[in-house]
């Protein structure tokens, strides 16, 4: 005990010498250093002398303890101080949280009582830890990359710590909350009621008016609630992963096949074959109008079969995965 006292007041008497004078100047900041001191990472990255891919990741790392907890821990613990009492707080060091909320989910709501009902207990703790709101905590289980339940094996199964995980589909994680009713409800393909009427209201989740279905040529005539970066159409729900040129990310752990960016503007050669398969295919293949760029909706087709009166662009409506054509592969690659 008295021991490690010693070694770790040595250990700071070092750091204080050795590595705080490198970067009083401009020397870009240690990652062991920024691993220990996370508070000063938002400054430095707001100063711009860090950069967001050099914020170091301390998730299933055996030296990144102390990243989060304070003094000395120790795998298979049972308690592990942390260095913050708001958790979402020691998070947003390193995770943007508007970027997060963006992206994932909100947090600091508190749950209806419908949805406390339906929570198994281990997500209830999780919204009592945080004084009964939803923190990252509330769907990332740290202690799964803590390392101190089962090794690294977890870190295949279930990448993203999800409490309760792994789970074969994300919408699974969403159902201990959510009801799947309204959940289903909230269906932007939905677009056609039981009734057989055009649900405009559907079209407001990606459309800034509700599009002319008669004189809508293609995609230059209508109009989207944002102009560039359309995959944020789609990414608040299907977050973006190694995706696609692979299969789609799931918690299973599989990212076979790779990940390549698709979200590219098309060289030259990719353009030709584009407008070639097109014909062939008498598919539409839309490309970002402001950018040029491949998008979400370039590959899948967002909306119910029958809303589209042109017949190219009902393609893939409903189908498999929605794809615009089942080699889609195939419509920009020659194989
Ligand atoms: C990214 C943040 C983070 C990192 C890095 C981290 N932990 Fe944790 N750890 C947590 C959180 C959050 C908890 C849950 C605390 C609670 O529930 O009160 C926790 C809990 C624990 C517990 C309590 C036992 C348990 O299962 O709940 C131990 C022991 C522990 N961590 C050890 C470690 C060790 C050892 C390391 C380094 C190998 C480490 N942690 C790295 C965030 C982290
Ligand atoms: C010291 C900085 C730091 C802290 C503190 C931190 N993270 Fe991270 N986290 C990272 C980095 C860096 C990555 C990797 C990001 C990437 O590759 O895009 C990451 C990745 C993740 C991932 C994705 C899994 C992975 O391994 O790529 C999740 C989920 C996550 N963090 C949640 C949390 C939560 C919840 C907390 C708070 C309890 C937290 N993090 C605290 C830096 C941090
Ligand atoms: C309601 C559940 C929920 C809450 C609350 C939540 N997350 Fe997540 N988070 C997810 C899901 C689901 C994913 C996986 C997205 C995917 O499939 O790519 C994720 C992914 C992530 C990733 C990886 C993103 C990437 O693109 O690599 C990070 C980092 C992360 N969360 C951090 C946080 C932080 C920090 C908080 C708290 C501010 C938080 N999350 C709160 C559900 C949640
Ligand atoms: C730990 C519980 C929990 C989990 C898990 C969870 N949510 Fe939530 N979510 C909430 C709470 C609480 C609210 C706020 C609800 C309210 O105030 O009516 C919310 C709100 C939302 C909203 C805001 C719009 C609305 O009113 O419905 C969306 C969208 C959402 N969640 C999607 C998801 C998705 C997608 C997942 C799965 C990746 C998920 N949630 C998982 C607790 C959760
Ligand atoms: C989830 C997002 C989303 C929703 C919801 C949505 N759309 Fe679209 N819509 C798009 C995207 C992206 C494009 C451009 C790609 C394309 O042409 O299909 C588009 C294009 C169109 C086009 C032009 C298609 C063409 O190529 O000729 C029409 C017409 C259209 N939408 C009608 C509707 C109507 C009507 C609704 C509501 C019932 C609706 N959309 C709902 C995303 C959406
Ligand atoms: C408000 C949430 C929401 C938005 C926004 C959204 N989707 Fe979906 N999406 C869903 C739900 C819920 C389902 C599952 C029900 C279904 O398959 O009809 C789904 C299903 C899908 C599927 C089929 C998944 C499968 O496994 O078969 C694809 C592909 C898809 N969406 C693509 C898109 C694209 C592309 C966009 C943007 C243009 C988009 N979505 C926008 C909620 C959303
Ligand atoms: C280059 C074409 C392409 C682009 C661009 C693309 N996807 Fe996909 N996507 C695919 C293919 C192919 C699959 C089916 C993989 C399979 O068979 O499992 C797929 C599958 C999916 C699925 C179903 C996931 C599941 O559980 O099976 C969703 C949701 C999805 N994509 C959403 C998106 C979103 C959101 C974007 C934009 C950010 C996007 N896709 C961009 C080709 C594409
Ligand atoms: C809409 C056109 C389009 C579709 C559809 C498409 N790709 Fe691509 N793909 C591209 C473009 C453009 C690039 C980038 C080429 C470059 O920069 O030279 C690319 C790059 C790649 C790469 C990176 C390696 C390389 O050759 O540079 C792989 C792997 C890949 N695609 C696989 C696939 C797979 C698998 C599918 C089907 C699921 C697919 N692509 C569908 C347009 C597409």
């Amino acid at each position: 005990m008295r021991n490690s006292v010693h070694i770790s007041l040595l250990a700071a008497v070092l750091a204080a010498f050795c590595i705080m004078p490198l970067y009083a100047g401009n020397a870009a900041p240690e990652p062991a250093w920024l691993l220990e001191n996370p508070e000063k990472i938002p400054a430095l990255l707001a100063s711009g002398e860090l950069a967001f891919e050099e914020v170091p990741n301390p998730h299933w790392q055996e030296n990144s303890c102390a990243a989060c907890h304070q003094g000395e821990v120790e795998a298979g613990g049972a308690v592990a101080p942390l260095r913050n009492e708001n958790i979402n707080e020691m998070c947003a060091n390193c995770h943007d949280p508007s970027m997060v909320a963006e992206y994932i989910h909100a947090v600091d709501m508190s749950p209806p009582d419908d949805f406390m009902g339906r929570m198994p207990d281990e997500f209830k703790k999780s919204i009592e830890q945080a004084g009964g709101v939803v923190s990252c905590v509330a769907c990332h289980d740290l202690p799964i990359q803590c390392l101190s339940r089962g090794g690294i094996a977890p870190k295949r199964f279930n990448p993203f710590f999800f409490r309760g995980g792994p789970y074969n589909s994300r919408t699974d994680l969403c159902f201990k909350c959510h009801d799947p009713m309204s959940y289903q409800r909230k269906n932007p393909h939905d677009q056609i009621t039981d009734e057989g009427d055009l649900n405009t209201e559907a079209c407001f989740y990606c459309h800034e008016t509700t599009p002319n279905r008669t004189k809508s040529r293609d995609i230059y005539d209508v109009s989207f609630n944002i102009n560039e970066s359309l995959e944020k159409l789609c990414t608040g729900c299907h977050p973006y992963k190694p995706h696609p040129g692979g299969v789609w990310f799931s918690s299973r752990g599989s990212t076979a096949g790779g990940g390549a960016n698709h979200l590219v503007m098309p060289p030259d050669d990719f353009l030709q074959q584009i407008i070639k398969t097109r014909k062939q295919y008498d598919i539409v293949i839309p490309l970002e109008p402001e950018t040029g760029r491949i998008f979400c909706a370039t590959c899948h087709n967002p909306h119910e079969r029958g809303v589209q009166y042109l017949a190219p662009a009902d393609k893939g409506a409903d189908g498999y995965k929605r794809l615009r054509r089942t080699h889609i592969c195939s419509v920009c690659h020659d194989m």
